[in-house]
This record gives structure tokens, sequence and C-alpha cells, in this order.
């Protein structure tokens, strides 16, 4: 969520400012990421029923923590977020 905010790249709005509580940094994973990114806490599911047409690859990106093993990592905007 960071990296998107910080690169002006569309479709992430991160209105809480990273706090698990908006739904609005919703993307969806690309499969073959989906085991390095792991899944998503009970509280960031919870907060997913707020997003917008949520799939199972879907992850609130404030909550993907990037590291070494993430370099590449490819996800998807929704088509608007809630
Ligand atoms: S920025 Fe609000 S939940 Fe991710």
């Amino acid at each position: 969520m960071e990296s998107a905010i910080k690169n002006g790249v569309p479709g992430v709005e991160a209105e809480c400012g990273g706090a698990c509580a908006c739904a609005t940094c919703h993307v969806y994973v690309e499969e073959e990421w989906r085991a390095q990114t792991g899944e998503p806490s009970p509280m960031e599911e919870d907060m997913l029923d707020f997003g917008y047409e949520i799939k199972p690859n879907s992850r609130l990106s404030c909550q993907i923590k990037v590291r070494e093993e993430l370099d590449g990592l490819v996800v998807r905007t929704p088509e608007r977020q809630t």
C-alpha cells in the first residue's frame, strides 16, 4: 500500500493510512504470488467484508509486508474501491 501511494498507483486509496480500518487498499494477488503473500489475518478478513467484489485472492495491500521474497509481486486493483 505504501509503495502504491508513494508511486501514484491509481486504484489504491488507503483512506485509513494502513490501519486495516477502511478496505480502500483492496487488491487481487496474482495466483502465483498467493503462497508468498500468505493468508489474511482474521482482522483483515473482517475488513475485507467491506471491500468491492471480494475474491479468494483478495487482500488489503496495507497488510502485505514487503520483503525480499516479494520482489516482482503482481497485484491488480478492483474496478473501484468501496
Ligand atoms: S489502508 Fe485502510 S485498510 Fe488498508
